[in-house]
């Protein structure tokens, strides 16, 4: 009986499509479903393509209501009934109720080695304080933002002259050996538990 994972995407998806790519095989996981809060995020026609269902629930129909755009996402998920969420360039926060609802079933990959940087423009901020190394981590979503039990890491050197730019490229060649590694241990995990 393979583990079932949602990826929710905000964007291009190149996590979300390592992550599929991964799953064949003996994988203990499938793809159920690709999700994304942006009807035009590039991954869902990229997940598509690979013949992975693909919805999208937009965020902007429920304005500032949280809990109206999370009723929506998980009416998408029911429908497919997943054991375990990958965020994968997932760009909205979570309410608390969404979060906890999910704890211990969803994973996200985040661009700097936490607890440093949690937040956005992570590769700038190791550039400014002149940090040798920068890198991913992905860890358990917890209510509070980028804060949950850290589960891998991969690091890279900064490079003189490094710009944000480049160095999000490397890092995002590291999140794609990352993300599937991690993902293949959890769901291993979340097996042999439920046998
Ligand atoms: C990646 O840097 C990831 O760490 C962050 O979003 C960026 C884009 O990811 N969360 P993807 O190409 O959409 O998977």
């Amino acid at each position: 009986m393979s583990v079932r994972v949602a990826i929710l995407i905000s964007g291009g998806g190149s996590n979300m499509v390592a992550l599929a790519k991964s799953m064949r095989d003996g994988h203990p996981a499938r793809p159920c479903l690709v999700l994304s809060n942006n009807p035009s995020a590039g991954g869902l026609a990229a997940a598509r393509e690979m013949g992975l269902p693909a919805e999208a629930a937009d965020h902007r129909r429920f304005g500032a209501d949280r809990e109206a755009f999370e009723a929506e996402l998980q009416r998408a998920l029911d429908a497919h009934a997943p054991d375990l969420i990958c965020l994968a360039g997932f760009m909205r926060i979570f309410t608390a109720g969404f979060a906890s609802r999910w704890r211990g079933r969803m994973l996200n990959i985040h661009p700097s080695l936490l607890p440093k940087y949690p937040g956005l423009d992570t590769h700038a901020r190791a550039i400014a304080a002149g940090d040798a190394e920068a890198g991913c981590t992905v860890h358990e979503v917890i209510p509070e933002l980028d804060a949950g039990p850290i589960l891998g890491q991969e690091r890279v050197r900064v490079l003189p002259g490094d710009t944000p730019e480049n160095l999000a490229a490397r890092v995002l060649e590291r999140e794609h050996v990352l993300y599937p590694k991690v993902l293949r241990r959890v769901a291993e995990t979340m097996r042999a538990s439920a046998q």
